[in-house]
């Protein structure tokens, strides 16, 4: 059995302060959600002690939104796993199609950044997806399959997660049709041939179309950006049901 993964990406949202007001609202409309499903939220790195900390006894799992490969060193700006785990961090973001497009993050560094999460204990939720002009020119699941190949490759299916997110769905307000969203999913499985790689979609997820996306048999979790900042509508989304 997968168990879903339900996880809001804040990005670089949220002061401590914020995060803070943010969880008073959001943890008591959890309370008495099943746990049938993981709850995950990324804050910025800023944030992650003060929301942990928050959360500590609740069904809240944090996650960071990116991790290096190495445990220490010169590489300025990066956080390392061990930092990570310091704060009880679960999960970690990689290969986001924001770090790919703005720091040309190549396949090869998302690979050595879950490899390395994974080393660590640490679940790493590798985002795979093509921009319009990829589908539009009939590219797109040769463009999927490179990166799916090439961010896993020696990495374990156990403790893992894909997200596909198709660039052009997110913060755009399109979603993809949840039929060929959970074709793209489908297709994922069968190249990394585990039935138990949980895969999320990701791209305006909101909660008008939650319930229809954990409908489809190969969507395992959604992976949410701007409707996890406001409490009420990530709550609705953490509550979907099945239709
Ligand atoms: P969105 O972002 O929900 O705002 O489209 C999704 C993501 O970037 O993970």
């Amino acid at each position: 059995m997968r168990k879903p993964v339900i996880a809001g990406n804040w990005k670089m949202h949220m002061t401590c302060a914020e995060a803070r007001s943010y969880m008073a609202t959001f943890l008591p409309l959890i309370e008495n959600t099943s746990d049938d499903r993981h709850l995950v939220i990324a804050p910025p790195f800023t944030a992650i002690s003060t929301v942990a900390e928050i959360v500590r006894n609740t069904s809240l799992e944090i996650s960071s939104q990116n991790v290096h490969w190495e445990d220490q060193g010169a590489y300025t700006a990066e956080v390392s796993p061990t930092m990570l785990l310091e704060h009880k961090v679960r999960y970690a973001i990689v290969g986001h199609s924001e770090p790919r497009k703005y720091f040309s993050e190549s396949d090869e560094q998302i690979n050595r950044r879950a490899i390395s999460a994974q080393r660590h204990g640490l679940i790493p939720i590798v985002c795979v997806g093509e921009t319009d002009e990829q589908r539009e020119r009939g590219e797109a699941e040769r463009v999927i399959r490179r990166q799916v190949e090439q961010g896993l490759e020696g990495t374990s299916c156990e403790n893992l997660v894909v997200a596909y997110e198709p660039i052009w769905a997110i913060g755009t307000g399109k979603t993809c049709a949840a039929t060929e969203a959970n074709r793209i999913c489908g297709l994922i499985r069968s190249w990394v041939g585990s039935s138990n790689l949980i895969i999320q979609y990701g791209g305006s997820v909101k909660p008008a179309n939650i319930d229809e996306l954990m409908a489809m048999s190969d969507i395992d979790g959604v992976l949410v950006g701007g409707a996890s900042l406001d409490p009420d509508s990530f709550a609705r989304i953490a509550n979907y049901n099945i239709i």
